[in-house]
């Protein structure tokens, strides 16, 4: 680029040309133009440690320069055929996930990103059990289709007025916040139980299943006690209902395994798939065992789903993932940030909640008790950014702060990310 606009220009531009429902982080926004590894650069040449990776999808860092090569050949080798024609590329991505996902998961679908991964999975899940009714977690996000909309347990983003009949919201695992009122471990997983009761109650018992996050990433990185998995995936079985989990966010080596349900041992019916998988690349995917995904049949297809370019990315980063041990950097340095962030909540009242597992980790921001400070949460968002460190925000009330940063960071960059966010914190502390 010859000349960059700056970020009134792009604004301006953005007000006349973008529909208003595409919000941007900041109150005054910088013009990025270019990544590498951990950090981004604006078009003053400003260099910002990048602590969200473009929201979890950036696992490799940015323009990792060997994925680069792969996808630059790639382009210039072959682009586009569409999947009703044979390619190499596909079926070495899908070979390739079959054997870092767990258990028999073994067949996958290729489409573009986590909602149609979503939508697809709901799909599969209704073909292969011949039942049509759904759960759904609260404080989940599915997707932005008009079907993983309305399975999103987030007011925040549920647009549609009119949403899809047919789905059941069950109390999440957020102890923090225990909708049920409980304290765990006394609560003996009262929300996992209340699987049973909403089957019971409020479907005809004929689930097809239920899709979740293993960790609530929009959510703000609300992270279930080790027995919930497992034990929802019991009373699923009790009932022939399939169990969905949406690694969108959370996979790809981010809480220091490949995929986070891996934490409890459990193996989900299918799982879906995106962001990471690319690092950059617009991908999505599903993978579900042969007796599941082989009742599929009738005719399903995705235009770009299954490219060239997206699958020779995904099959460069996994490489990339392995060859670095970034699983195991994400593994080490999470555990960092985590007895980090925690000394950081000794110190300060701001900080309610810290959750999360490996490079995935949460700050729930609070004022007089528990209330959500999210204005605070916008003033500390803002000054680390101009501080040179973004970090991302989420949860119901926007109050959370999101720590997803690429997982070649090193222990000198969470050093310098948690010495600046003590003193904003403190800064925000002291003007409330
Ligand atoms: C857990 C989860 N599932 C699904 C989605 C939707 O993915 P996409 O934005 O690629 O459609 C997101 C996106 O934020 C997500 O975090």
């Amino acid at each position: 680029m010859d000349q960059f606009w700056g970020p009134e220009e792009i604004i301006k531009k953005k007000r006349e040309y973008i529909i208003p429902c595409l919000y941007h982080f900041y109150e005054e926004p910088m013009q990025i133009v270019r990544g590498e590894r951990q950090y981004l650069f604006d078009h003053q040449g400003k260099r910002y440690l990048d602590f969200f990776a473009g929201v979890s999808v950036i696992n490799a860092g940015h323009c990792h320069p060997e994925i680069t090569r792969r996808i630059c050949e790639q382009v210039k080798t072959l682009q586009h055929v569409c999947n009703i024609y044979l390619t190499q590329p596909m079926v070495e991505l899908a070979e390739k996930l079959a054997g870092i996902t767990p258990g028999r998961l073994q067949k996958s679908f290729f489409c573009n990103s986590g909602t149609e991964a979503n939508e697809g999975a709901i799909l599969l899940a209704k073909i292969a059990t011949g039942r049509s009714e759904l759960l759904a977690l609260q404080d989940g996000l599915t997707g932005r289709t008009y079907l993983t909309m309305s399975m999103t347990g987030l007011r925040f983003w549920r647009t549609d007025t009119t949403p899809a009949g047919g789905i059941s919201f069950v109390p999440n695992a957020y102890c923090y916040r225990c909708s049920l009122n409980l304290t765990y471990p006394s609560c003996d997983l009262a929300c996992a139980e209340a699987v049973r009761q909403v089957i019971e109650t409020s479907t005809s018992g004929q689930v097809a299943a239920l899709l979740a996050e293993p960790i609530q990433g929009n959510g703000g990185i609300i992270t279930p006690p080790p027995e919930y998995f497992p034990r929802v995936k019991e009373i699923l079985d009790e009932y022939g209902a399939l169990l969905i989990i949406d690694e969108v966010q959370t996979g790809f080596g981010r809480t220091g395994k490949w995929f986070a349900i891996e934490h409890w041992g459990v193996e989900p019916d299918i799982m879906t798939m995106a962001k990471a998988l690319g690092n950059g690349t617009p991908i999505g995917a599903f993978i579900s065992r042969p007796e599941i995904a082989d009742k599929y049949t009738r005719p399903g297809a995705s235009t770009l789903g299954g490219n060239p370019v997206s699958m020779t990315a995904g099959l460069a980063t996994l490489e990339v993932i392995e060859k670095e041990g970034l699983t195991e950097n994400a593994a080490t340095l999470g555990t960092y940030l985590r007895e980090k962030l925690l000394e950081l909540k000794e110190k300060h009242p701001l900080i309610g909640d810290v959750r999360g597992i490996g490079l995935m980790q949460g700050a729930e921001l609070v004022k007089n008790g528990k209330q959500p400070a999210a204005a605070e949460t916008d003033r500390v968002l803002e000054r680390m950014k101009n501080r040179g460190i973004l970090i991302g925000k989420n949860g119901r009330s926007r109050n959370v702060l999101a720590f997803q940063p690429p997982l070649v960071i090193t222990r000198d960059n969470v050093d310098e990310m948690i010495q600046n966010l003590d003193e904003v914190l403190g800064e925000v502390e002291g003007e409330s």
